[in-house]
């Protein structure tokens, strides 16, 4: 038995049934009194959820003064440390999946780690490998994008990130894979309802982002609220302990999702009562219950009865040890990494290095960048309010929204950013927010509309709030609110050139209003700096080479339009609308042009080569996509699935020879008898700087 067992097991052997229970339970440290978070701590408890710094250390130490097992504190740290005011606030996951870059993902993962040690925390519920595929979902905004190549390329870099080469390191923090599984794919995009996939479709759709994640040798898996077809997750032994324990080898610790198991009795009505739903969530393979209380006393009572063997408890209690010994927590129970690391210069650097990588370009008709223009009259709610370029998960909105949280430097909003541009290029700026409401009256703020009417040409910034993201806040329709529809049609009376920026949770359907634009850009919630990103794509500073990691639909109603979708659609269209999205996954424009020639595929090796070359005239950075097409399947398989990216800067004129080299398994399927196999036959290769078809050069090989 290895060196770490022994321990594990000497101090197991040690424990109580009271204390073993107690080390499968986390206190929301936000849900009770300080002394019934004191009684917890006294008692052993495994972990607290949404406690920072000082209180953290208090309980550590009443803990450990106690004889108890050091304590585990989790908190979303989903783009930065971002529940404490003076943290790094990153862009959104969705907006730095627009980056493409698995290495800028990782540093930042890696500082974001260090801002939660410092903060005296050891785990962050992050990534989300969840797929973002019906942007009805409200929360879109947490995922990499709808595909799952990419999710698992950018997830598995973050993992790396947040554990770096040691868990036992200072700045280490554990991570956590959410939410297992198919959370994004509920029917209606409804949040933890049910999602009807069969255990074919979520091996061959979902899995592989989790796989990527225990690759990765990921912590934590965090079991999601729902149910596939019908069985909770909460209670699916064959997903948590026959799929992701025993086939999969995942050797960390399951943690519920916020009360899965109270969610089971009153909304699932899968259980009658704390007994069976607890004795339902340990049996099934979920180690450590996140919030809910009932849990201790119901678990106790099921061991004195028997209903559950000490030794099922066991297996979840030494999971739990084993990562707090990985952690190093068990001999430094106040382990941390220094203070002063927090919202640190350095991390403040690499903000802005990888926001400049998350814009996404996607109308130009050649008003940008712009130039020689005297007046400029920013119009719109979203342009200065910081809060819209954070986004969720912030301490705008957890552990409960708050707001009026006064916000902390430095950050740039879209309108900041343009003023101090506008400065260096001496032009003149305006901005009105272009409406307000009186009386529960709309008034268009005429001054806006003059501004309008005297400038050379209008930022318009538009996008989602507060109200319109997150968990449980889902969206049956997509379209910009009535306010700033309105705003949009008096800015386009005025004749004058519009360009709109989206600073948006997501994708929003608002083809009117690229239509009537000049140009149209977006970062999604950039964090921080976003609005200085955007700002200097619009004035020529930085040449724009993110790509969408989501479909942007015309329409609500083309709701679910990812990329990679099945054939087999009849007539491939709506009567009353195209099938096609507005902008299309992976696409995003340059101020400079490349061109792809020269593809090779050897059908023996398994690699592809192909020419890129910067045809235009400045320099810039390509995202260069790689997809495939099984031409005859034994099953439906996708018209087109991401197998590989990577990102080149080229100067103009400059070209390069990009090489990628695959396995059988790139070009495999789940087949129906749920077996992962490359089949024999004809296959397509796409690569281009986009998924549009039209755009790829292919070739074909035969296996
Ligand atoms: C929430 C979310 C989950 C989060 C957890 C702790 O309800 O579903 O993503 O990590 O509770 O805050």
């Amino acid at each position: 038995m290895k060196e770490t067992e022994k321990i594990i097991q000497t101090l197991l052997s040690k424990m109580s049934v009271e204390q073993k229970i107690a080390q499968m339970l986390q206190v929301s440290y936000t849900c009770v009194s300080k002394e019934e978070a004191f009684l917890w701590a006294k008692r052993g408890v495994g972990s607290f959820l949404h406690v920072l710094g000082d209180e953290a250390r208090e309980l550590q130490k009443i803990a450990v003064e106690n004889g108890q097992i050091p304590l585990l504190f989790g908190i979303d740290a989903i783009h930065g440390h971002c529940l404490n005011h003076h943290a790094t606030v990153f862009p959104t996951q969705l907006s730095m999946a627009c980056s493409f870059n698995p290495e800028m993902v990782k540093e930042m993962a890696s500082a974001t780690a260090e801002e939660v040690s410092a903060d005296g925390l050891h785990w962050t519920f992050s990534p989300v490998f969840c797929l973002g595929r019906d942007i009805r979902w409200g929360r879109v905004t947490e995922t990499f994008g709808e595909d799952k190549y990419l999710a698992g390329a950018l997830g598995k870099a973050m993992i790396e990130g947040y554990q770096g080469e040691r868990l036992s390191d200072e700045g280490s923090i554990l991570a956590c894979a959410k939410h297992y599984i198919g959370y994004g794919e509920a029917t209606g995009a409804r949040d933890s309802y049910d999602t009807e996939i069969t255990e074919r479709k979520m091996r061959a759709e979902f899995l592989p982002p989790f796989e990527k994640a225990v690759e990765a040798n990921c912590a934590t898996v965090m079991t999601a609220y729902g149910s596939l077809d019908g069985v909770a997750c909460t209670t699916n032994k064959r997903l948590l302990k026959e799929i992701l324990k025993d086939e999969l080898g995942f050797n960390g610790f399951v943690v519920t999702d916020w009360d899965n198991i109270g969610h089971l009795i009153y909304d699932q009505r899968q259980a009658e009562n704390y007994l069976d739903a607890s004795e339902a969530a340990i049996e099934s393979g979920n180690d450590m219950m996140m919030y809910t209380l009932a849990f201790f006393e119901n678990a106790v009572e099921l061991v004195k009865t028997g209903r559950i063997r000490e030794s099922v408890l066991d297996e979840a209690v030494l999971r739990i040890l084993s990562m707090k010994y990985e952690l190093g927590l068990l001999d430094n129970p106040f382990k941390q990494a220094r203070q002063s690391r927090i919202g640190c210069e350095e991390h403040i650097e690499l903000n802005r290095k990888l926001t400049e990588e998350c814009v996404v370009l996607l109308k130009n008709d050649g008003i940008l960048p712009l130039k020689e223009k005297k007046k400029i009259a920013v119009v719109g709610e979203s342009a200065d309010d910081i809060r819209r370029h954070y986004g969720d998960w912030t301490y705008f909105t957890h552990p409960t929204p708050n707001q009026s949280a006064t916000p902390v430097r430095p950050y740039v909003t879209l309108l900041e950013g343009v003023q101090n541009l506008a400065k260096k290029h001496n032009m003149e700026v305006s901005f009105a927010k272009g409406y307000e409401v009186l009386s529960n009256e709309l008034n268009f703020v005429e001054e806006a509309i003059n501004a309008a009417k005297d400038a050379e040409v209008i930022i318009f910034a538009c996008g989602d709030t507060f109200e319109q993201t997150g968990e449980g806040k889902d969206r049956a329709e997509l379209s910009l609110s009535y306010s700033q529809r309105m705003v949009f049609e008096k800015l386009v009376e005025t004749d004058k050139p519009i360009i709109t920026v989206l600073i948006s949770s997501k994708p929003l359907c608002v083809p009117e209003i690229v239509e009537k634009s000049s140009g149209f850009l977006t970062c999604f919630n950039g964090g921080m700096f976003g609005g200085e990103a955007l700002a200097k794509v619009i004035f020529g500073e930085l040449n724009p080479s993110g790509k969408l990691p989501v479909s942007f639909p015309y329409h609500v109603g083309q709701q679910p339009c990812y990329y990679n979708s099945l054939p087999g659609w009849h007539c491939e269209n709506y009567v009353d609308m195209p099938k096609t999205p507005l902008f299309a996954f992976g696409e995003g424009l340059s101020y400079t042009k490349f061109a792809y020639s020269n593809i090779t595929f050897d059908e023996k090796t398994l690699e592809l080569q192909v020419t890129l070359k910067n045809v235009g005239e400045i320099t810039g950075k390509e995202i260069t996509q790689v997809y495939f097409r099984d031409l005859v399947s034994s099953v439906l398989t996708p018209v087109k699935q991401l197998i590989a990216f990577s990102k080149s800067e080229l100067k103009a004129g400059e070209e390069k020879r990009l090489i990628f080299q695959f396995t059988e398994k790139d070009f495999s399927l789940v087949n129906a008898n749920c077996e992962r196999v490359m089949e024999k036959g004809k296959f397509e290769i796409m690569v281009g700087g986009t998924s549009n078809y039209d755009a790829l050069l292919t070739t074909l090989f035969e296996k």
